[in-house]
């Protein structure tokens, strides 16, 4: 199932502690941002990306987009103060190319860059079918609501799920998710949230625990932990 992936990549990585966007950190040598956009360069499924992006950083992405043989880009809107503005920015590109309302559009971070190929397909053919459907693992811990450091409520694990992206959906929906939250001024943590609120069904695919966002200097170091182990 052919989609159209959009990542949002104007961060400050402020949680790196890095000095400069995480995303130009390496990992085994490579930046975190080549090794997410190679997994999208690399699938046959996966028919363009658009990438939010930081004005100042866009001369120093586009070098590494080159150097690193990186063709499928078809946009680079500037990104916004907030991740969920930037994703906009990505939406509004995806349109104003002229972009179908029901083709399959993907958001992923692009500070993950450990997604597996099943996954992607699972969610573009899920997308295709129910209009959206992100990437969630079953959590392992209990989870607690919480509240001035007292416990309120503990959900029934087996219902809690944790989500990761990519999150996919039929572009017309995601383009109304988003211009709603905007006329609200609300600001959702996922692109889930956003749909939820149109009252539009959400599916939820089985991602691995692997796909993990690189936030911290842990994330780092358990990243590189992992390339060792797929080289060997
Ligand atoms: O900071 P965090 O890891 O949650 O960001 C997730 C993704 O959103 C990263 O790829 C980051 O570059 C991107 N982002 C963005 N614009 C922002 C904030 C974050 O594109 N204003």
């Amino acid at each position: 199932m052919e989609y159209t992936v959009m990542l949002p990549a104007a961060g400050s990585g402020r949680r790196m502690g890095a000095g400069e966007n995480k995303l130009f950190l390496p990992l085994a040598e490579k930046p975190i941002l080549v090794r997410t956009l190679s997994v999208f360069q690399q699938d046959p499924d996966c028919a363009g990306i658009i990438l939010a992006v930081r004005p100042d950083e866009r001369d120093r992405i586009r070098g590494m987009l080159e150097c690193h043989g990186i063709t499928k880009i078809t946009a680079m809107p500037d990104g916004g103060g907030e991740r969920q503005d930037s994703v906009r920015a990505c939406v509004r590109a995806f349109g104003a190319a002229g972009g179908a309302d029901d083709a399959v559009v993907m958001v992923h971070d692009a500070a993950r860059p450990f997604l597996s190929r099943r996954v992607i397909r699972e969610l573009a053919e899920t997308a295709a079918g129910h209009g959206a459907a992100i990437a969630a693992v079953p959590s392992k811990d209990t989870v607690k609501q919480v509240t001035d450091g007292v416990v309120e409520a503990t959900p029934d694990r087996s219902t809690v799920w944790l989500v990761q992206t990519p999150q996919a959906f039929r572009a017309g929906l995601l383009a109304e998710a988003e211009e709603k939250a905007f006329a609200d001024g609300f600001l959702g943590t996922d692109e889930s949230m956003l749909v939820e609120r149109l009252g539009h069904p959400v599916r939820v695919v089985e991602s691995t625990y692997d796909n993990l966002k690189m936030t911290t200097k842990v994330d780092l170091a358990i990243g590189e932990a992992l390339l060792k182990r797929q080289e060997e």
